[in-house]
């Protein structure tokens, strides 16, 4: 009876740590919102849009006058909760992910006023989670985009590098998505992982599927089988 309620216990933690990811972006001219939808084929994944409080504005008339103007309020009180402009109430429960991608347009050299917003408010949520970040932009550089996101984000665990996509190059999102994932190795993140023989696993502790203890050291490891295998309930893993 012991041992069936302990794997009951067991088979609960294997499904309540299998890696999830957040897809968070905003978007204005809905190039960021194509490639969140290439970037959704590829990847298992909730997502979220960022929406101002305040519609229909035009942040693009007048040479970007608005964009600017919101941008330099950030940039000039960057610590003030009333430099970020108010955007729509987000419902997400951030401590049910592993992962989470930014979709970011870049204004001005910077990260877009809203999305800003909600990373002012969140971004300290995220600590230890791994971070992604997609920049979207018409031709400036990412650095600064970068930079609010590691701002926002203080105890974020980065990916490097970030995916930057112009403007000119969203048709072909999908094929720079595939080989940013790659890149960034996200299969050993959320997914499958090969794990050597040869490793020194004293700190780890390794189960099956089914949440039976296989492995805590080196020799047990060696003796597994070929299969997927679940390490300290944190990661599944391919032997
Ligand atoms: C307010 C504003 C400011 C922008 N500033 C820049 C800029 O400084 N450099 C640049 O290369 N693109 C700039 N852009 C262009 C956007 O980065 C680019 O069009 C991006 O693809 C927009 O993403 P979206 O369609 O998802 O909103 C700006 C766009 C806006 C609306």
């Amino acid at each position: 009876m012991k041992r069936i309620l302990l794997s009951l216990v067991l088979i609960v933690a294997a499904i309540a740590i299998q890696a999830k990811t957040l897809v968070v972006y905003y978007s204005y001219t809905n190039n960021v919102d194509d490639i969140v939808t290439a970037l959704s084929k590829q990847i298992d994944a909730d997502v979220v849009r960022i929406q101002p409080a305040e519609k229909g504005l035009n942040y693009a008339a007048n040479n970007y006058a608005i964009g600017s103007a919101l941008i330099s309020a950030i940039r000039n009180n960057p610590n003030d909760a009333a430099s970020y402009p108010a955007i729509d109430p987000v419902n997400v429960n951030l401590a049910d992910y592993d992962c989470i991608i930014i979709g970011a347009p870049l204004w001005w050299s910077n990260m877009a006023a809203p999305l800003q917003s909600f990373l002012f408010k969140y971004g300290k949520d995220m600590s230890g989670k791994r971070i992604g970040l997609i920049v979207s932009s018409a031709s400036s550089g990412i650095s600064g985009v970068e930079g609010d996101a590691k701002r926002l984000i203080p105890e974020g665990d980065f990916f490097s590098p970030s995916l930057w996509i112009r403007s000119s190059q969203t048709s072909n999102a999908a094929a720079m998505i595939s080989e940013w994932l790659k890149t960034i190795d996200y299969d050993s993140m959320t997914g499958v992982e090969e794990i050597r023989t040869d490793q020194n696993i004293g700190k780890y502790t390794i189960f099956s599927v089914s949440g039976a203890m296989v492995a805590k050291d080196a020799l047990s490891l060696q003796n597994l089988e070929k299969g997927l295998y679940i390490v300290n309930g944190k990661k599944i893993y391919k032997k």
